[in-house]
């Protein structure tokens, strides 16, 4: 197998990349990712001398370096990581999540059906169901996205749809839960409150922190898209889960005691994403579990031991949060909201 793995240097993919280079000895795991502010070599460090891997930096959605890729490597397989992934900033601007989650998507199907590659996989997110009020999304649920970023994803998931039954290619798609664990940039909720709170930041909760969401560690989320890469059916869409709901004041909860903070530096705020906040995230992965996997990290232990991981490795993050990128970012969306506090 020659794997392409795009995203590879961002943190679910750069997960997956340690996890195919372990478990798939004979295969060749090469990297095509443009380095946003949110992918960074670093994060690939620990593979970077492997002889079965390669980097190659570069957009998605340019044909002619995805093809050129194809050629030069051999690819037989393509796992598609590469996506602009944050809400909050789809919020502020959604033009580069059309072109990376859409258009990206539509040139990697292409490339998939010109050299005629064994299989393409497509990660995708339970966002794209929207919200849900009681029960479980299943892989039948209907797609109804309620922000920029999920609608992007959406608009994905149905590329992937389409080219499957206009063309028969033979790509697939995993719906993955909100992942935590090593790696993640500093801007989602885990991170972005662990490094606020090591630094004795204020943190903000948007309203009473009462959305519920399904979280699934990096581990499990990359070992699901392997399993699905390996033994999932072309055409299919598999939801990548844990049934692991947390209302997110329980989550902070965790952080504060693990950092050793208390609830003074919590800041109510008002919810900048309005009626796009969708309320709760569940859904099943029998389909998946059906197959032979399962998730093995249990959630509270695994969080408190990423909570760990940042304090061992300011290394890695501390220059990500100095960027004049990321401060502009944080100003821009929290600075009304937490004002002196930020
Ligand atoms: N993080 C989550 O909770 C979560 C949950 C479900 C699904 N997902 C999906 O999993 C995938 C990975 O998410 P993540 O959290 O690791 O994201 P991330 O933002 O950490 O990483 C994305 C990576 O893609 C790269 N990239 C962005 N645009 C690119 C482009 N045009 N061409 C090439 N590379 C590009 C970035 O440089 C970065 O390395 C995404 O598709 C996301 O939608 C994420």
């Amino acid at each position: 197998m020659h794997l392409l793995v795009t995203g590879g240097a961002g943190f679910i993919g750069s997960n997956f990349v340690r996890l195919a280079l372990q478990h798939l000895p004979d295969a060749r795991v090469i990297v095509l990712d443009a380095l946003t502010y949110a992918g960074n070599l670093s994060t690939l460090n620990d593979v970077s001398s492997n002889p079965h891997f390669r980097f190659y930096p570069g957009k998605i959605q340019d044909p002619v370096v995805v093809e050129g890729i194809i050629k030069a490597e051999g690819i037989t397989h393509i796992v598609n990581f590469a996506a602009e992934s944050h809400n909050d900033r789809s919020i502020l601007h959604a033009g580069s999540f059309i072109e990376t989650d859409v258009l990206g998507v539509y040139v990697l199907l292409e490339a998939t059906r010109k050299f005629k590659l064994e299989r393409m996989l497509h990660v995708s997110t339970d966002e794209v169901y929207g919200s849900i009020d009681e029960g479980h999304f299943t892989e039948q649920s209907p797609i109804e996205p309620n922000t920029p970023y999920s609608a992007s994803k959406a608009g994905g998931d149905l590329q992937i749809r389409a080219h499957v039954k206009a063309f028969g290619t033979p790509a697939l798609i995993t719906r993955g839960g909100n992942t935590y664990g090593p790696y993640q940039f500093p801007e989602k909720l885990i991170p972005f409150f662990v490094t606020r709170l090591m630094d004795g930041k204020k943190v903000p909760v948007y309203g009473e922190g009462n959305q519920v969401r399904e979280w699934i560690h990096a581990m499990d989320h990359a070992g699901g898209v392997l399993h699905t890469l390996l033994h999932g059916e072309p055409g299919q869409v598999y939801n990548v889960g844990d049934v692991n709901e947390r209302p997110n004041h329980e989550v902070v909860k965790i952080l504060l005691e693990e950092t050793g903070r208390d609830e003074s530096l919590i800041k109510r705020i008002p919810d900048p994403r309005k009626g796009a906040h969708d309320k709760r995230y569940s859904m099943s992965a029998d389909k998946l579990r059906g197959l032979g996997w399962a998730p093995t990290h249990p959630f509270e232990e695994s969080l408190r031991a990423t909570v760990r991981w940042y304090r061992d490795r300011q290394d890695w993050w501390r220059p990500l949060i100095s960027t004049d990128d990321f401060q502009a970012f944080i100003a821009r969306f929290y600075g009304p909201s937490l004002g002196e506090d930020l």
